[in-house]
């Protein structure tokens, strides 16, 4: 065999001074704003105590490794303490000091949802979300009935709350008790006359169906966690899973788009991940990415708690 000639991998020393500027996107930490019905009251030693409504839980939080501002007797007056199952994300156990209800009723600005203490710790909402409410209701207001499709949709709070402002919202999860859960939502918020529909399948394939069929939507919203499944057992993971996904979606987007939003809990990747991820299939379009991590603040000091990651595209006008 003839020798190929050797490639040489330079450096581009010449090219140093001509680079382009690089794409930064705007970084903004999103504090959800304060709350009747939730407060995050304290943090630390890898928990945190927070009301959801009258009720106080401890559930665990892996970022806060520092010390609680209030003392042990303090937390140990909860309610309800979460302790963890054999592996940190899977079904664990709550140790109640009262009882509780089945499920009771929470409310945020007029929308009124159900809590409940389930196995995998959560109650049904995520309060850091709320940072990202007014956002939404802002870019919905300016259409006289948005499309919105919102994926991962669990127990339903983005998707009422777009109903609440007048879009028509699709809203796509797996799991059936989910699906359950976001339509007694909508009973408890009253918005049954809303047009919403629930839909029980793998994002992924639906996202295909969607594209085959021509349709198009406004908005979309997703909150995908690090690892599920479809109702048929299709796997989905973040890292794997998301940049697809992305482009998928933004090949559903209107010809007159208001915007786009990512939530990620995946420790492992960083916003300027989800950054290059949601400008490369959005830049075709006037409009800005705006990235970061949505923030708790406790009632006991006023500490920050880092809850998630985002990304959020809002279409230029
Ligand atoms: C609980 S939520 C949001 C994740 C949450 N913010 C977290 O802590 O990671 C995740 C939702 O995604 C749904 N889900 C998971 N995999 C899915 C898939 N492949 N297709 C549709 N929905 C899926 C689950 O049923 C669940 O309701």
């Amino acid at each position: 065999m003839a020798d190929r000639p050797k490639r040489q991998i330079r450096g581009n020393t010449e090219r140093v001074g001509h680079v382009p500027a690089p794409q930064l996107p705007r970084s903004t930490l999103l504090v959800a704003p304060p709350w009747h019905d939730y407060e995050l009251i304290d943090s630390g030693n890898g928990s945190k105590l927070e009301r959801f409504g009258p009720y106080t839980l401890v559930r665990p939080e892996t970022q806060a490794i520092w010390e609680p501002a209030l003392s042990e007797k303090e937390w140990n007056t909860a309610d309800g303490v979460f302790q963890k199952g054999k592996s940190d994300e899977g079904a664990g156990s709550w140790q109640l000091r009262r009882s509780f209800p089945e499920r009771w009723q929470m409310e945020h600005e007029g929308l009124q949802f159900w809590a409940r203490l389930t196995p995998f710790r959560h109650t049904g909402v995520f309060p850091e979300h709320s940072a990202h409410w007014e956002w939404i209701r802002q870019q919905l207001l300016r259409y006289e009935q948005a499309n919105v499709l919102v994926l991962f949709g669990y127990t339903g709070l983005y998707t009422l709350l777009a109903a609440q402002v007048g879009a028509k919202v699709c809203h796509v999860d797996a799991s059936k008790p989910a699906i359950r859960w976001a339509q007694e939502n909508q009973e408890v918020a009253r918005l049954q006359d809303k047009p919403v529909r629930w839909i029980i399948e793998d994002v992924s394939k639906f996202l295909d169906r969607e594209r085959r069929r021509g349709s198009r939507y406004e908005m979309i919203i997703m909150d995908p966690p690090v690892f599920g499944r479809g109702p048929k057992g299709e796997i989905w993971r973040l890292t794997e899973g998301l940049p697809a996904l992305l482009a998928r979606c933004a090949a559903l987007l209107s010809d007159r788009p208001a915007g786009m939003l990512v939530n990620a809990y995946a420790t492992s990747i960083s916003p300027i991940t989800l950054f290059n991820l949601q400008h490369a299939v959005t830049r075709q379009w006037h409009g800005e990415v705006e990235v970061g991590e949505l923030v708790l603040v406790d009632t006991a000091l006023a500490r920050p708690l880092p809850a998630a990651l985002y990304a959020r595209w809002t279409a230029g006008a």
